[in-house]
């Protein structure tokens, strides 16, 4: 591979905390459960400070703990204001951030604004007050068509599966981009724009450090009088002018968000969860916008040379082109865990060559058929860490991939819980694999996650992942997680990369600064590190060899 080739500017001493934090993401039901009653609640998250602590991680990003019907784990927000009662009080949210904020780690919440929950005020309000009424100007209600307009105003498609519309009592329809639960909001009406300020606020004030954006990409609309079809919509490019997603407009709304985050002190932050394509991500990610956003590259790339190799040349300059960070993702709650996703015998295909859909676990249907191979995924999976927390930019971990978990495959039908599963019958089997309670002992009713049983069952094989047996193993994932945020924070400084030649097509090497450099072995052959010396590794370097598929922080002699 080709020598220095990218050199990101220096960042001083004093840059914002955000541009380069390891983020902790929380899906609070399943991280622990304080009361015994299977679900995970807030006093939970409190009582595993320690845990977090010992972790070293920035910041912790909840994922929703608001008031839900659970139509889709949450990100169906019935009241933006509070806490669901099953999770706890909005006094058990203020002495968890200040227990966080105790130990220095800063608070992120998720929100969510292109839809809220059915069970939302407004949209009970929406449809007692009927067609026309300005309470449901607040969503995207349409005549349906047909003659009798009892068939779809669209042909337009959820992305849970199914239609895209639902029928109300009165004949008239709604547009739910996800679930049916979810009514689109509609971004025109002042109210909706002014009641997310009130919400940021509210959530700012009570010490909250930063929010996580659920589909940044969504929210404003133009849908016109004549509404194209599915054809019509999927031929039109995403350049800012489609009439349903990743619209120029949208910006404006964060514009007037960022008014509000600068207000604070320090100003609040916000990442941007968009699924655009990646030269658009910039304007979610510049500062006059939301600061941040996450890249979803890295979580899409197979543990492969190339691929990691341009996935963070073209991210680095992604973030240059913005002026914000870069960002880093190996797993989150919506996508099979990158250990299984790397233990798959060929990487990205099905056993007749049809690419694999890792969003939404689409290849986890076959039951087992796809071969995979645990120890391996496993082993990939502590090189891709160590490769990608040495990065520039920030880092955002998902609950449970510090103990190398893998997912869970084992979920009988009727035990499942996500749309996906119950829109896609025979398709797919949904995200409920990665979103199984965590770990925390090798016994007890659910593994120390409470006193009582877990939500989605847990498979017997999660006792070996028990938080406190890899705790008492110096060579287990956790401790590598410890140790490489310990030193990850020593040696950070700016946030240059520079790439360094290796002579080989599957070993990537590069240069942060003073010295620390970075080496993964791709393929199954190791690599002479010359006599650097080993900071950190993914796996034992004897005589100075690092072995295949591992990674090692060095110091070059
Ligand atoms: C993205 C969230 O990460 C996902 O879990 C959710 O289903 C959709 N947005 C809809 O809110
Ligand atoms: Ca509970």
């Amino acid at each position: 591979m080709s020598s220095v080739e990218h050199v990101t500017p220096a960042v001083t001493e004093d840059a914002p905390w955000w541009r380069q934090a390891v983020v902790y993401q929380v899906y609070p039901r399943a991280f622990a459960d304080s009361n015994g009653d299977g679900i995970g609640d807030l006093r939970g998250v409190t009582s595993r400070i320690e845990h977090l602590a010992r972790l070293g991680v920035d910041a912790v990003w909840l994922s929703p703990f608001y008031p839900s019907p659970l139509e889709d784990g949450g990100y169906d927000v019935a009241d933006y204001r509070d806490v669901d009662p099953r999770l706890g009080t909005l006094t058990d949210f203020d002495e968890m951030v200040g227990a966080l904020h105790a130990h220095g780690i800063k608070v992120v919440v998720d929100i969510v604004p292109n839809h809220t929950s059915a069970a939302h005020p407004w949209f009970v309000e929406a449809l007692a007050a009927g067609r026309g009424s300005a309470a449901r100007e607040r969503y995207i209600f349409r005549e349906g068509s047909g003659v009798d307009g009892s068939q779809p105003p669209t042909d337009w498609e959820s992305h849970f599966g199914g239609s895209a519309w639902e029928r109300v009592a009165d004949g008239q329809w709604y547009l739910h981009n996800f679930a049916v639960g979810q009514p689109d909001l509609n971004w025109h009406s002042e109210e909706v724009r002014a009641d997310f300020i009130e919400t940021i606020r509210f959530w700012s004030d009570r010490g909250a450090d930063g929010f996580r954006v659920d589909v940044a990409h969504y929210l404003t609309k133009d849908l016109g009088e004549v509404l194209p079809s599915k054809a019509e919509l999927e031929a039109l490019p995403w350049d800012g002018t489609h009439p349903l997603a990743d619209r120029d407009d949208v910006h404006e709304v964060y514009a007037t968000w960022r008014a509000v985050f600068d207000e604070y002190d320090p100003p609040r932050t916000a990442v941007a969860e968009a699924w655009v394509d990646a030269d658009r991500l910039p304007l979610y990610a510049s500062a006059e916008g939301l600061g941040q956003a996450f890249n979803f590259d890295l979580l899409e790339a197979d543990f492969d040379a190339t691929q990691f190799r341009d996935v963070v040349t073209h991210n680095l300059d992604l973030a240059a082109r913005s002026g914000s960070s870069s960002t880093w993702v190996l797993s989150n709650h919506d996508v099979v865990r990158h250990p299984t996703r790397y233990g798959l015998a060929v990487p990205g295909r099905t056993d007749d060559g049809r690419p694999l859909v890792k969003h939404g676990a689409t290849w986890l249907l076959s039951g087992g058929t796809e071969p995979l191979d645990r120890e391996g995924g496993a082993r990939r999976a502590r090189a891709a860490t160590l490769f990608a927390l040495a990065l520039p930019g920030s880092m955002y971990l998902y609950q449970g991939e510090e103990l190398g978990l893998h997912e869970v495959v084992e979920i009988p039908d009727d035990r499942r819980e996500d749309p996906t599963f119950f829109r896609n019958p025979g398709v797919d089997v949904g995200r409920d694999g990665c979103r199984v309670p965590l770990p925390w002992t090798p016994d007890g009713p659910s593994l120390g996650f409470g006193s009582g049983p877990a939500g989605l069952p847990q498979p017997g094989w999660m006792a070996d992942y028990a938080v406190s047996r890899l705790e008492e193993d110096p060579t287990s994932i956790l401790h590598l997680y410890q140790d490489a945020i310990a030193l990850r924070r020593r040696l950070l400084r700016g946030e240059e990369l520079t790439w360094r030649a290796t002579g080989r097509d599957d070993v990537v090497r590069f240069a942060r600064h003073e010295g620390w450099e970075v080496v993964t072995t791709f393929g199954r052959e190791g690599y002479d590190l010359d006599g650097a010396e080993v900071l950190l590794s993914s796996m034992p370097v004897p005589d100075g060899v690092l072995p295949g598929e591992a990674t090692a922080w060095v110091r070059p002699s």
